[in-house]
């Protein structure tokens, strides 16, 4: 699924390099490597601040305090996202309001979001949050347009969008703030857990730098309770490092996705643009909006019994994931926010279809070509 020991073979001088710089200063938090990495991210973002965090999750929930997301708030996301999407909204103590995706792309449906920001109107505060998921930019010139509309304010989890485009501007400044994590599978990863929040507000990347410290501006002096989240030196060190690299790398991502495109057209295993799968058809590849520059954070198509797929891939040595098998809205934590199967039916249905093929820039041709071929064999084609 994914081999990260090949990528460290083409790095791993100037990855030694970066941790014996930390190590000689033997300053571990904060410091220079943070500060170098917080405005070299910032610029290469096209956004005024980067505040780095301890996870993609402290991101959300930190981008989402920071932003004014509180008890009287709701925010409006998908259910089809990882768990920390929605999780963070609950710690800020805010509602959720799980809005349905578009069956296209997989990405929050701006009609539906319309519907949520409606059932939104009394809140005190409305919030969208879109999930950039698998690295193509949900639509914001429609939820941007929405936001206004409503009087709602954007916040990104561009957890897996780092360096994806929508038009000219790239994820991360496309809202109030925006969430990025840098786990180890993720595109632009540490080795370790790692994050930030992007913002073009100052006042708003002040109040994360507070909220990641305990709250404090000043040692022992709290203005209000705030996490330990802070990206410690040795991470954002690494970080450094591959932050030169990350175009290569995802234009090398967006190469990949071209050939399974191709190997899937040739294979006879898709009928062009359907995104029902059946006997006939047992393979639906997701949409490209023509506004997004997707970076393919991970290639995931629809396939027809989907879970005997898997399991013949598994015996095949071919590793896949299913991002995500459970939608959100149906997590058994999450039973009090009232929403039952069926609700979210576009949702449900990808949770049952969906699977993310190898994808990593270093991924070779012949075993792309494996992959579909496998594919092809267990549907006797
Ligand atoms: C969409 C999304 N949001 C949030 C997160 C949380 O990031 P992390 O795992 O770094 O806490 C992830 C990563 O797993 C993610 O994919």
């Amino acid at each position: 699924m994914l081999d990260l020991t090949r990528q460290y073979e083409t790095i791993k001088d100037d990855v030694h390099a970066a941790i014996e710089r930390v190590l000689t200063t033997q300053h571990f938090i904060g410091g220079p490597e943070l500060e170098g990495f917080e405005s070299e991210s910032a610029s290469y973002l096209g956004v005024k601040e980067s505040v780095g965090c301890a996870s993609g999750t402290d991101a959300c929930w930190l981008a989402l305090a920071a932003a004014g997301v509180g008890r009287e708030a709701c925010v409006i996301t998908t259910p089809f996202s990882f768990f920390a999407t929605v999780s963070s909204i609950v710690r800020c103590g805010a509602t959720p309001i799980l809005a349905d995706i578009d069956p296209a792309t997989l990405n929050l449906d701006p009609g539906a979001t319309e519907r949520a920001l409606h059932r939104g109107r009394s809140f005190k505060l409305r919030v969208v949050m879109p999930v950039h998921l698998y690295g193509q930019c949900a639509n914001m010139d429609r939820l941007a347009r929405l936001a206004e509309q409503y009087d709602a304010s954007l916040v990104e989890d561009a957890a897996q969008a780092f360096g994806a485009k929508w038009r000219d501007k790239k994820a991360g400044a496309l809202g109030k703030a925006a969430a990025f994590s840098f786990y180890p599978t993720k595109n632009l990863s540490a080795y370790g857990d790692g994050g930030c929040v992007t913002t073009n507000d100052e006042e708003l990347a002040a109040h994360v730098r507070r909220l990641r410290n305990h709250g404090s501006r000043h040692r022992y002096y709290h203005e209000e309770i705030g996490w330990n989240s802070r990206l410690d030196a040795m991470q954002a060190a690494v970080l450094r490092v591959k932050l030169k690299h990350i175009d290569d790398w995802n234009q090398v991502r967006r190469m990949r996705a071209r050939r399974y495109q191709g190997l899937f057209i040739n294979s006879g295993l898709v009928q062009g643009g359907e995104q029902l799968v059946s006997a006939q058809a047992p393979i639906a590849l997701l949409a490209t909006m023509p506004e997004a520059y997707h970076i393919y954070h991970q290639y995931v198509v629809r396939a027809f019994r989907r879970d005997e797929l898997r399991t013949f891939l598994t015996q095949q040595g071919i590793g896949t994931e299913i991002y995500y098998p459970v939608p959100l809205h149906l997590q058994e934590c999450f039973t009090y926010l009232a929403y039952r199967a069926g609700d979210l039916p576009e949702s449900e249905r990808a949770s049952t279809e969906v699977l993310a093929l190898p994808m990593f820039p270093e991924l070779r041709e012949d075993e792309q070509q494996r992959v579909v071929a496998a594919i092809a064999e267990f549907y006797g084609r």
